[in-house]
């Protein structure tokens, strides 16, 4: 295999919405212009790169062999296993999500699962979960580092990124393998609204005199405090705002199952 002089990263698109690779795109520090001209070497991306059909296809296999055991994978999506792994097939030739991830991984330095889809199923794993779909660390043996969140925010993932091209390595991992540096604190710790939780001090109902005055969203359902992720300190969209200084409760989006565990999301 040849030496790569930036890294690169072959992203797979599995059962998702494209939510991750939007939050991707909205990296500031550095920008993924940045990221992909100066650091990375983009060499798959179904969504961002500028190849389409056979030409696609034939440069992922041709990176797969070319910087074997160098390149970055990263999958967003959770992967369908019921019937063959067939309810999701991509190019000409009836391929497997199921399929392109076992043979993308073979020879993959690091593995990333971006998204809670890629984590740990997702929306798609939700009961009753027709379709089998799996996190990326259950069809696969290599060790996998989960970037939860639905999206997880930009910074996660480019922060993520810069760090195994920095190190060489990839960070530290919490119980459910995902970055401490991100997720090592709990949402409720870093919430802005936490002084009117301590003081008692709840919204009642979405545009009540509380809401107006950035009360508690507890009672409103908020899940922050189960949940372990940096939206309070980092926000989303260049440190624009998060989902409670919007004024919803956190859902819990970045915690497996959230989904089945964490429903109804307007409920403590
Ligand atoms: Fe979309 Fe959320 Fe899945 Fe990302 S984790 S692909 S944003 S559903
Ligand atoms: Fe905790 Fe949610 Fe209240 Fe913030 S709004 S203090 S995260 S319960
Ligand atoms: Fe998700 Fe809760 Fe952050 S819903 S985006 S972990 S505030």
């Amino acid at each position: 295999a040849e030496v790569a002089d930036r890294v690169p990263l072959i992203w797979l698109h599995m059962a998702e919405c494209t939510g991750c690779s939007e939050s991707l795109i909205r990296g500031d520090t550095p920008t993924v212009d940045t990221l992909i001209f100066d650091y990375i070497s983009l060499e798959y991306h179904e969504t961002l790169m500028a190849g389409s059909g056979w030409q696609a296809e034939a440069r992922l296999s041709e990176a797969k062999q070319q910087y074997a055991g160098q390149y970055l994978l990263a999958v967003e999506g959770a992967i369908p296993t019921a019937n063959g792994g067939h309810f999701l097939t991509i190019g000409p030739h009836g391929h497997t999500g199921l399929d392109m991830v076992h043979e993308t991984a073979e020879n993959a330095a690091a593995i990333v699962a971006v998204g809670t889809c890629a984590s740990f199923g997702g929306v798609q794993a939700a009961a009753p979960n027709p379709t089998g779909a799996k996190g990326v660390d259950k069809v696969i043996h290599q060790p996998v580092v989960n970037l939860a969140g639905c999206p997880p925010s930009e910074k996660n993932i480019v922060g993520t990124l810069m760090y195994f091209i920095m190190f060489g390595k990839l960070p530290p991992l919490d119980m459910f393998n995902r970055p401490k540096w991100a997720y090592g604190a709990r949402v409720h710790d870093n919430c802005e609204r936490r002084g009117h939780f301590d003081a008692g001090e709840f919204v009642e109902t979405f545009g009540d005199e509380g809401a107006e005055d950035g009360y508690c969203l507890y009672k409103m359902g908020c899940k922050g405090p189960y949940t372990y992720n940096n939206c309070p300190t980092e926000r989303f969209n260049h440190h624009t705002s998060w989902p409670v200084l919007a004024g919803h409760g956190c859902i819990g989006c970045s915690e497996p199952n959230f989904w089945d565990t964490m429903a109804d999301f307007e409920k403590p």
